[in-house]
């Protein structure tokens, strides 16, 4: 039995998988925030470049990787997947647990997958500057890295709490060459506006946002970068499950259960979305998105039309929301303090072609803490979430007898999230679920 199933580097996937394509219902578009209207290309590229535009709204099954973003791609993919034999041992399951590892990645995430996309059709069209949001971090530190892989700058909006919480990411992120400004800040009208009413403010991904828009339509040479929700973001991540399933081909094995955490959907999409085509054309698979208790955007959000920030800068998309105003509790998760979710995620879940659960802040932990004492890698709190639902799917195959092949997505490791842990182990965090939706 192999623990670690690896591709060469030549079978990295040479084409994105676009999830549009096959999907069974229509998606309601995107509208104008003026006009409620459908928005047009034109609409959007003030913001994004057009390349990343066409691929937004592209209703073609596969698309090309461009050489240089193969490439880049090379210094760390494929990603291995690997079998948690030992955590297996441990919950003496006879479920079979498989995590893709995105953690390899130089900056310790998945997000480099579409950080590099972004940033290589952006140098193509002139771009000078991307703009962009943070939560916890590991988006911004993954755009630093692929701006300067591509030879431009890089300011970055970083959500107060954790840029507080997170000190070595904002190393991180200096260190390939970006500028940092904790959010709300005193740069932008939407940060001034938030501050006004609370100089406190902890900041969230909603308000972030905001800022990075503001800023990046006063220069025509700049433009904004996402790090999830959008449907060009979601197409970058399909390398994850694309590689996942050849991996699987290797071993002559299927997964039966899918889980990815969720934040604004783009990890878990970049494992599920290839799956969720064979489970359109009738396959039998559990696929769940599982999200903090305290941020519970897919099981107690409602679907409908908002903003993906918290000013209303953005196209409204219908998609499940707490509300565009909705600033989640603090919890470590940084990345997970989302008030919506991708479109295409909410729509699969209204189509009951997906699930969702959602956990809190000290079961994730727990989860993590088996998890490191058994496999040796110590998760990001966001991709703890995944570890615990893994987890609690393996203890309940044990329970029924029954013998599932789990696969979850290792979205990223902690490394710097050390001081979620120091809090965790000194007894420090709260379970939170009575903030939740207060
Ligand atoms: C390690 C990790 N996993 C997951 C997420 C959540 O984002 P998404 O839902 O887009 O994958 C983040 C976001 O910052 C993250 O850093």
């Amino acid at each position: 039995m192999q623990d670690k199933i690896l591709l060469n580097q030549n079978q990295i996937p040479t084409h994105y998988y676009n999830i549009l394509a096959d999907l069974p219902f229509p998606m309601d578009p995107p509208l104008h925030p003026g006009t409620k209207q459908p928005i047009s290309p034109n609409d959007m590229s003030p913001i994004f470049p057009m390349a990343l535009i066409e691929q937004e709204m592209s209703p073609q099954r596969e698309i090309e990787i461009p050489a240089a973003v193969r490439e880049a791609y090379a210094l760390y993919r494929p990603t291995p997947l690997i079998r948690a034999v030992r955590l297996e041992k441990l919950l003496k399951t006879p479920a079979k647990i498989y995590y893709k590892y995105e953690g390899v990645s130089p900056t310790g995430s998945h997000k480099p997958n579409t950080a590099l996309a972004q940033a290589y059709y952006n140098k193509l069209a002139g771009t000078k500057k991307l703009v962009t949001e943070t939560g916890a971090g590991q988006w911004g530190s993954s755009l630093a890295f692929a701006c300067h892989q591509f030879g431009m700058a890089c300011t970055v909006y970083m959500v107060r709490v954790s840029y507080e919480q997170k000190p070595y990411r904002k190393t991180m992120m200096n260190l390939f060459g970006a500028e940092i400004y904790p959010s709300p800040s005193d740069r932008t009208e939407a940060g001034r506006r938030i501050l006004a009413q609370d100089p406190d403010c902890p900041g969230s991904l909603g308000i972030a946002i905001s800022e990075a828009i503001e800023e990046a339509l006063q220069n025509e040479h700049y433009k904004y970068s996402l790090g999830s929700v959008l449907n060009h973001v979601l197409l970058h991540q399909t390398v994850i499950g694309l590689e996942t399933m050849e991996q699987f081909k290797m071993i002559g094995d299927y997964p039966d259960v899918i889980i990815g955490c969720h934040g604004g959907g783009s990890n878990f999409a970049g494992l599920a979305l290839p799956f969720v085509r064979d489970k359109i054309a009738g396959k039998n698979i559990d696929i769940v998105a599982v999200e903090p208790s305290s941020c519970p955007t897919l099981t107690a959000g409602k679907i409908e039309y908002d903003f993906g920030d918290n000013a209303g800068l953005t196209p409204l998309m219908k998609m499940h929301t707490l509300g565009h105003d909705f600033i989640p509790p603090t919890i470590h998760a940084g990345g997970l303090r989302y008030h919506g979710s991708a479109p295409i995620i909410s729509a699969l879940l209204n189509h009951g072609l997906i699930n969702a659960k959602a956990l809190d802040q000290i079961s994730i932990f727990d989860g993590a803490l088996l998890f490191a004492r058994s496999e040796g890698i110590i998760p990001a709190p966001e991709s703890s979430h995944a570890v615990k639902a893994a987890i609690d799917t393996a203890v309940q195959a044990k329970e029924e007898g029954k013998e599932k092949t789990i696969v979850f997505n290792l979205s990223g490791h902690g490394l710097l999230d050390l001081s979620a842990y120091e809090a965790y182990l000194n007894g420090k965090l709260t379970r939170e679920v009575e903030q939740a939706v207060a």
